[in-house]
Order: structure tokens, then sequence, then C-alpha cells
């Protein structure tokens, strides 16, 4: 608890703009149907029932879906604060994703169109996705891929990347994507946690015209990654690349001896098998894999994507995240499949050619729902409005944003620039931790600029002090939740201590690591991180992984990294170093410095300033206290120091 610092206390309570939802979206709300289900009219009691039924609630949500066998128990603490989840019943997402539509009209439904970094287009059904993901599932079962092994996968956004993730779930195996934009050790440093014996990739790709040579960087980890048994390659651009005999297989001559016919059953598994692990940031150390399993996260993706984004089967449904991040596995791929969803699979930048391209994007496509960043909305801003106001934009019908907070500024420009100054927008929270949405607004609700609004139906969200009291309206404080819900992580992988600090932090209940403040209306406005996690551009970074890899550059004595505010990338990221005797703090070093980070984790986590500095404030026991460094330079008061001490 040592780093924990309340920042910006913001003016969410001047905030005095409240949109009411229109009637007509009401009376035709996904939300509505099962309120109705369930004897509601009034979302206030609807919510109220829902905190003291919520496994009923969850229930009837699971029965919406398919299972080889049922559960038995709903919940269960097992041994706090570990947890499950439908007990006893046996289970496939990627049966509730794909099979399970091949016996209904959906099985001609487009499942993604797919818009690469240049323009060009696909179009995939259901079937065609299931044919894929078949035929890949049996590559990977011929190459001895089964129940349990660990499949990394390291694409751009191609189709080929979503059947890989399906593939590999089918088998019952268990993925962990690695983002594209990472560089080889980042990359190498995941397989090995992960223990993942094969990397699915691709030769490479261009992003925003600029050529990645994927295949080398994953060359260049595999090399540093003894696990790794086999290397699937997929043809992305036809370039050839080194391929290594024995390891490497190139996907489409691995599919040539596949029938299109070939079904590979999709494994029956427990419910709370795992089924991936996502590498993220935490406070401190190494980048932690967190465990997602089957069932339970299935039922809360399925549930939020259909409640939060209000889906319907005639949506055009474009995510803009990557898959590489949570929001891509929840939302683009599992959440809108196992609705039967059509999506837009986006392979570019927002602004690559020109600031109009998610706004084509929108008229080519006709998306209906949106979901994008704070950082995309903010950036493309300062384009001017007359690149949305050269396109049809009158698909659409909701909106949503994810990753950071959403200033009442940027939220208002959405609405009025593409939501015709009427649609909804759903400022959504949530974390790789927490699998699906729990704070967002529903359709149900009056919207407040810069506001995730109201925890999700069941969820039971606090802003607390650091002994676990509620604070008063208007005043900062840690955002916590008291109950588990279906899709929350379910360990760290290889680290069970750190996955209970979680609920340790602040006894039983989940500290998520975010302040946040309350209006008189119950509304949330969440404020950012409260430990040493940075979000750049809605990117998660910890200060470790930045300063590990300068302190790896022989120049380097020290480093440490800050978030600072940043009007467009909510923050950016700056570090102090102090170099070795003997070297000189030059502009050479500073772009010697930028290089080496880059090679190292990757672009996003380039430092956007770099000051050179002849010592860092520690505590006595040596740690940095970034809390301090940060306070100095944003010009803030430092606080009690001595509470620093760790
Ligand atoms: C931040 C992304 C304010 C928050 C899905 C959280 C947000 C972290 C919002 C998780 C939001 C996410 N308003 N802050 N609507 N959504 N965050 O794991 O700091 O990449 O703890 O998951 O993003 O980031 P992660």
């Amino acid at each position: 608890m040592s780093n924990l610092g309340f920042e910006n206390t913001d003016t969410i309570l001047m905030e005095e703009r409240i949109f009411p939802p229109s009637k007509e979206l009401v009376e035709q709300a996904n939300l509505t149907a099962y309120m109705r289900s369930k004897g509601f009219e009034d979302y206030e009691a609807f919510y109220q029932w829902s905190l003291s039924h919520r496994l009923e609630f969850w229930e009837d949500m699971a029965r919406e879906l398919h299972w080889f066998q049922p559960w038995q128990t709903t919940f269960q603490w097992q041994d706090k604060p570990f947890f499950q989840w439908f007990v006893g019943g046996k289970f496939n997402i990627v049966y509730n994703c794909l099979d399970r539509h091949m016996q209904t009209p959906t099985r001609h439904k487009v499942a993604f169109y797919w818009e690469g970094d240049g323009g060009e287009s696909r179009t995939l059904t259901y079937e065609d996705l299931y044919v894929l993901t078949n035929r890949l599932a049996k590559a990977l079962q011929n190459l001895g891929v089964k129940k349990g092994d660990r499949v990394a996968i390291y694409m751009p956004a191609i189709p080929e990347q979503v059947a890989a993730l399906l593939a590999v779930a089918r088998l019952g195996a268990v993925h962990t994507v690695i983002f594209g934009g990472f560089a080889a050790n980042a990359l190498s440093e995941r397989i090995i946690d992960a223990q993942a014996k094969v990397l699915i990739t691709a030769d490479g790709n261009y992003r925003a015209g600029k050529l990645i040579e994927l295949k080398k960087i994953a060359d260049e980890a595999m090399s540093q990654s003894p696990t790794i048994e086999t290397a699937v390659v997929v043809r992305r651009l036809g370039q050839e690349v080194p391929m290594q005999a024995g390891r490497d297989h190139y996907l489409d001559e691995l599919l040539a001896t596949i029938p299109e016919d070939t079904v590979v059953p999709c494994e029956p598994m427990e419910s709370e098998d795992l089924l991936y692990i996502l590498y993220t940031s935490g406070s401190t150390g190494k980048p932690k894999g967190v465990v997602h399993v089957q069932a339970g996260y299935a039922v809360g993706v399925y549930t939020t994507t259909k409640f939060v984004f209000d889906i319907k089967p005639d949506d055009i449904y474009w995510c803009t995240a990557d898959i590489g991040w949570v929001t891509g596995h929840s939302y683009i791929v599992y959440g809108p499949l196992a609705n039967g969803a059509t999506g837009v699979l986006f392979e570019s930048t927002p602004t690559y050619p020109e600031p109009d391209r998610y706004w084509s994007v929108v008229e080519k496509y006709k998306v209906s729902i949106l979901y994008t960043s704070p950082t995309a909305i903010r950036g493309l801003m300062r384009f001017g409005e007359q690149w949305p106001a050269k396109h049809d934009l009158s698909s659409l019908r909701l909106l949503g944003t994810v990753g950071e907070p959403i200033n009442p500024e940027a939220w208002m420009w959405y609405r009025h620039n593409i939501g015709h100054d009427s649609l909804p927008v759903m400022d959504t929270w949530w974390q790789t931790e927490t699998g699906m949405i729990l704070i967002s607004p529903t359709i149900r609700q009056p919207l407040k600029p810069g506001s995730a609004t109201r925890p999700l139906p069941t969820i039971e969200a606090d802003i607390v002090d650091s002994n676990g009291k509620p604070v008063p309206v208007g005043k900062g404080g840690f955002l916590i939740v008291r109950h588990p819900w279906p899709a929350q992580m379910r360990t760290i992988y290889g680290d069970p201590a750190r996955y209970r600090s979680y609920w340790e932090t602040i006894p039983d209940v989940y500290f998520a690591g975010d302040a946040a403040t309350r209006d008189d209306l119950g509304y949330i406005r969440v404020q950012g991180r409260v430990d040493d996690v940075i979000k750049v551009s809605g990117h998660r970074l910890g200060s470790m992984e930045i300063e590990s890899s300068l302190v790896s550059h022989p120049a380097v004595a020290e480093a440490a990294a800050i978030g600072k505010p940043d009007p467009v990338k909510g923050e950016h990221v700056k570090v102090f170093v102090i170099l070795k005797q003997g070297n000189e703090a030059s502009e050479a070093m500073i772009a010697e410095l930028k290089k080496h980070v880059r090679a190292t984790v990757g672009a996003l986590a380039v430092p956007e300033e770099l000051e050179f500095v002849p010592s860092l404030p520690k505590t006595r026991s040596g740690k940095i206290m970034r809390r301090v460094i940060r306070a100095k330079e944003l010009g803030q008061p430092v606080g009690d120091v001595s509470t620093l001490e760790s």
C-alpha cells in the first residue's frame, strides 16, 4: 500500500449535463426484455433485486448458452479468495461461439468484415470461420497440441488470428496472445512464463503502411524461449522469411492436406478449466499472467455484450481494440461471437491514410455500434470536425469507450460529431483482471459526460479509504468490488500469492488499483491508477518493465519511470536516468536509450521524455519512490513521505 495516493480529485461534481435515455431505445433494449421477464419496469428496483439475487441472474444468463453437461453448484468460495462458478458443468466457449450457430440461420450470417491496413477486405460468414477454425484446430492437433497445452499467438489483426484463438480453445488448450507491438524480449518473457510450446505468428504485416517484420521478431524471441517446439506462420504478406526446418511451418501448407469438411469436436471442458492467460502489467515486477477460465468468462462476456452494447441480430458491431489486449479477447472475439453478432475486424490505425479512416470504415460497413478508446477520440478531435462530416455516419446507433478516463469534453465531441447529438455513449470501466465490463451505463440509465455511471446488475462497487470504509460523496478513494463475478480472473499464472493480494490489500474485497469519486447520483468517475501502472493511449505498462529495459543498457545505473498527464494519450512516459560513470548525458544518449526500449519492450513503451539525474529519492530499504518523483514533476504536494517507507 506504500504507493497509494490520490491525485486530480476532479470536476465530476461540477458536471451538470445529464442525458436521459430515449424511450424508444429503452422499450426495445435487451435489458428491458430481461427485466420484464423478472417482473420489473423500474431499473432501480431491478438493480436492487439483482444485488440480492446475484446467482439467479447469472444462472439465467448461463442457461442461454450451450452446456454439454449442466453445472451443479453455481458459485463457491473453495479456499478464499479462490472461487469457482458453474461447478460440475461441462462446457466449451467455442461451441457457443461457432458450433451452435451452425444449426441456425446465423450460419450464413457475416461473422467478420475484415478491413486490412491498405483497405483490402475479406468477408467471413460464421460457416467460413467455423471451417477455418476446425482446419486450424486439426493442424494444431497434428502438431501435437492437446488439452492443457499453452499456445502463444503473436499476430496482426487478420481473420486467422481470431481462428487461432478459437482453434486453441476448441482443443481445450490455453492461448496466450501477445500484442503485435511488443518486441522480442517482451514476447519471449511471456512465452517462457506460460511455457508455451507452440507459437502462431505471421510473416509480417503493415501497420499504417510501415512494415513490421513479425517473423523476424518471433525468431529472435524463440531463440531465447526453450519451451517452443513449433511455429505456425501465416502468410499475411507473402514475403519469403527464414523458416527453421523441423520447427517452422506455413499455415497454408499445413491446411493443404486438411479437407474443408474436417471437424474437430470441441473438447468438453470443466467449467473452471483454463481458457487463456493474458499478460498485463502490475505495479511491481514482471508482467502477470491473468488466468481466465472457460465457462464463467463466457457467461460474463456474453451477458455484458448483450446488455451494455444492446447487441441485436442486425447490428454491425465494431470494436477498434487489438486482440492482443483484453478488450479484443472479450469484445472482438468471445462476447460478440457468443451473441452471433456481425463484427468488423480492423488491422489499421485511426489516421491511416487520413484522419477519417474510422469514419470511412463506419460508412463502408454501415457500422451501428462503435466501441473505441478515449485516446482515439482525443487524437481525432485534433484534426477537426470536417473529417467525420465527410461521411455518412447515420448507421450508428450506440457508442462506447474503454481503457482510460474520458474527459467530458471528448465525450461531448464524440456524442456531437459521431453520435448525431443523440446516441448513447457508454463509458465502460473494467480491467484485464475483471474479464468483463463491471461499471458502465446500460440503455436504461441517464448519462453523464465523463462518468462510467454505475455498476452493472449484480455488481457491487464502492469507493473506500485504506481501511475499507466508504468515503463521502465527492471524496477520492479506492475503487473496490465486493463479490466475485463470473468472468473474474481465477489466479495469476504460477503466482497465486499475487492473485491473493487483490483480495487482501483491503480484506475481503477486490482491490482494483484505481482511484475514483462518486457524485450525489451515485455515479462513479474513475480517475486513474493509484499504483505504478501507466496507461499510454490506453495501453497498460508497468514502470518496472520500462526501468528494467533501461538498466539492461550498459550505460545505465538506475532508472525510474512515471506517467505524466498527456492531452491526447491520457498519459505518457517520462524516465529519470542515472548514468554509470564515464557515460555522457547527451542527446545521442537519449536517442540510444529510446532505441533500446523500443528494441526490448516495444514502441509503445518508448519514453516521451528522458531526463538525466544524479540521484533518485528512495526509501530506506532502497525502493525508488516513484510517487515522490511524480509529485515533484507535476508540482503537486509530495505528501507524508514517512508513510512511504516500506
Ligand atoms: C483503466 C482495459 C477510466 C483503469 C479494459 C483500469 C478506465 C485499467 C476505464 C485497466 C474507464 C479502463 N474509465 N479508466 N472507462 N476503463 N480504465 O487491464 O485504470 O488494460 O484499472 O483493461 O484501465 O486496464 P486493462
